[in-house]
């Protein structure tokens, strides 16, 4: 498991483990956010600490590979540009060569960022993507550096388009973190133009399911998105009747690279898979909010 120091490759891990299966954790804990947090997601695997990029890579032995690592994160233009090519693409790309030279299945964790703006709604896989940010630019390379490895070595690798996940551990920079961190404590909360944003927001264990069935049989591309849509101002307001306070929002531009609206349509991995999002947004959120109210007291 790559990245698995991080939110969702965390909770696919103890999932895993649960199951009965040995899983070993790659991650080299890039600074992107706190550091003892990814130490804490980690506490009860074995990690071995190292850089996708640079490091050499040794599947050998393994039954197959979750490549998780990656930089999140669609403020992605400007200056970082260069952290995205080297921790998606150039990352992505050695842990392919390593998996066609090894002969292992790799499930690949892309995201519904490659749709940008989409043509249409709920989009299916088939849709022409058209990225709106250099994450999701990133994220289609690693599509496309994994298909070519697919045709010209024979790589046997799966393509998951995770949609907006959420949940307990949710890395720091994501909404539902940042509002419901504010919320804990009575600090305001920055939003980055109307509000009207939506997403198909999906729970984390949903995504974990996903990935796992996935695994054991899955072929090609599937969407791994919820079936809850709300906008970020539906968002806050959910928060706030959990948190039972107002939150004091504070308007800013709308950021570079971000969409307007996702909505993932899943029959081909429902068809395919028997997957479906379990977890309904209240529950997912009071999930959130308990682990936020209480990591902050
Ligand atoms: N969270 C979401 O809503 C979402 C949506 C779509 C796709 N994804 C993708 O799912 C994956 C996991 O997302 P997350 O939210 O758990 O992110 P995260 O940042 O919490 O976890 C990523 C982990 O990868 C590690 N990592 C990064 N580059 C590495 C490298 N070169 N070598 C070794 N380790 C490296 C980091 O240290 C981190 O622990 C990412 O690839 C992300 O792009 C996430």
């Amino acid at each position: 498991m790559t990245g698995a120091a991080g939110f969702i490759g965390s909770h696919l891990a103890e999932a895993l483990q649960a199951g009965g299966h040995d899983v070993v954790g790659l991650d080299c804990f890039t600074d992107f956010y706190d550091r003892a947090l990814k130490e804490e997601n980690a506490r009860d695997l074995e990690v071995l600490r190292l850089d996708l990029a640079d490091d050499p890579l040794d599947f050998s032995g393994f039954d197959g590979v979750f490549h998780l690592a990656g930089q999140g994160g669609a403020l992605s233009f400007g200056s970082v540009f260069p952290l995205y090519l080297r921790l998606n693409v150039l990352a992505s790309q050695r842990v392919f060569e390593a998996a066609a030279r090894d002969g292992v299945r790799v499930v690949f964790a892309s995201s519904s960022s490659v749709y940008g703006d989409a043509e249409g709604y709920p989009t299916a896989e088939e849709t022409v993507p058209a990225p709106a940010s250099p994450y999701g630019v990133s994220k289609l390379a690693c599509e496309h550096v994994a298909a070519a490895y697919a045709r010209s070595f024979g790589l046997d690798v799966l393509l998951l388009r995770y949609f907006s996940v959420y949940g307990p551990r949710q890395r720091p920079d994501m909404a539902f973190a940042r509002i419901a961190r504010a919320l804990a404590t009575g600090r305001p909360f920055e939003l980055y133009g109307d509000g009207g944003q939506s997403r198909s927001w999906t729970y984390v264990s949903d995504v974990v399911e996903a990935s796992i069935a996935a695994m054991e049989s899955g072929r090609g591309t599937y969407n791994v998105g919820g079936n809850d849509e709300v906008s970020l101002l539906e968002a806050i307001s959910l928060f706030e009747d959990l948190a039972q306070r107002q939150l004091e929002v504070r308007i800013r531009a709308e950021a570079d690279g971000d969409h307007r609206r996702t909505r993932a349509e899943t029959s081909r991995i429902r068809s395919d898979l028997g997957w479906e999002p379990r977890t309904p947004l209240a529950d997912g959120l009071q999930a959130q909010w308990d682990w936020t109210a209480a990591s902050v007291s």
